[in-house]
């Protein structure tokens, strides 16, 4: 059931002025009702103008995310593993819905996508900050009876996937950083969260988390402590969240279904090609040290390469931060 002030988006979302009256006639509302819709949609971050005398205007205006328009655009291959998606207004977080769900079923092959997170989460317990419609934020059941790579190279593959989808939609100098950071122009464009239950032995239930800011707010832009940067502000045309969601799924969904088949699947020198950060210095912060270094590209499991005093180290990826100097 959409409530009130999904609706009155779902009007205003053509970018047009729509007079308070107008609104309340077709959503069948007092104005009153109508003007609280609009309070509660500039707080969650949309940029509603009220001009005198004529009405409300939506600056971001603002394409819907679609469950039966990314139904229809998901790749054949993805529409065998695809066993259901959910396209959510407001919810905690995409991650943590589906962890949720494994408590009562099973989660193979569940999309769940939202509009606006509460409590989007990154990775080392970070917020995933991404205000209402900027961004496309996704998350992706798969059960693995028997884990065929490490989850490590796992972590990997997921940014490759959103590597590849920033790409095919036309994005130059699409990047990554170790493990799954996904860059453009030395600024984060998106990231990647894996959320893991089960036994090492199997089987797993992984939980596969994107976000991708898509246009952030101007006017508001989320504080973050890092440089970001958006889709909208790279292209020239505004592209459709709906193609890019669907573009991006399929992708997850091959690869999880080559490693699913036993498919050969090595990635490894593809993300190699991604790596933006090749012989740069960084500090790698790790639980209870920082390390300086020259960074080396990955080995064939996945770990970081790094150079420190003229020696070769790798790390594992688990809870370390990579700051590029
Ligand atoms: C990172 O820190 O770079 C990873 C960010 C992952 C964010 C996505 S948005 C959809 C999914 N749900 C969450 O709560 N987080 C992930």
């Amino acid at each position: 059931m959409k409530s009130g002030y999904t609706k009155l988006l779902g009007i205003i979302s053509d970018g047009k002025i729509h007079s308070g009256e107008t609104l309340a006639t077709r959503l069948n509302v007092s104005r009153a009702a109508i003007w609280k819709s609009v309070k509660y949609l500039q707080v969650l971050g949309l940029e509603i103008e009220a001009i005198r005398g004529k009405g409300y205007l939506l600056h971001n205006n603002f394409e819907f995310l679609s469950k039966e328009d990314i139904q229809d655009m998901i790749s054949p291959r993805a529409k065998e593993s695809c066993r259901d998606i959910e396209v959510a207004f407001k919810i905690k977080s995409t991650n943590l819905s589906l962890l949720n769900r494994l408590n009562h079923e099973v989660i193979h092959g569940s999309v769940i996508l939202a509009e606006y997170q509460t409590e989007g989460r990154g990775r080392r317990n970070k917020k995933w900050l991404s205000p209402i419609g900027s961004g496309i934020c996704l998350s992706v059941g798969w059960r693995f009876e028997v884990m065929p790579i490490s989850l490590g190279l796992l972590s990997l593959y997921m940014g490759i996937a959103t590597a590849r989808t920033l790409n095919s939609i036309g994005l130059k100098n699409v990047g990554l950083k170790w493990p799954n950071d996904i860059f453009v122009m030395d600024r984060k464009i998106g990231g990647v969260l894996l959320d893991i239950r089960g036994e090492s032995m199997g089987p797993l239930d992984i939980v596969i988390g994107v976000g991708i800011n898509y246009e952030l707010p101007k006017h508001k832009p989320p504080i973050v402590d890092q440089l970001i940067i958006d889709i909208c502000s790279v292209t020239k045309e505004r592209l459709s969240r709906n193609i890019i969601a669907a573009t991006l799924l399929s992708n997850i969904f091959q690869i999880l279904q080559d490693l699913e088949i036993g498919e050969n699947l090595n990635l490894i020198d593809e993300w190699r090609q991604f790596d933006c950060y090749n012989e740069r210095k960084a500090k790698l912060i790790l639980p209870n040290a920082e390390i300086v270094g020259i960074l080396k590209g990955i080995d064939e499991r996945g770990s970081l390469l790094m150079s420190v005093n003229g020696k070769l180290s790798t790390y594992g990826s688990g809870e370390v931060s990579l700051k590029i100097q």
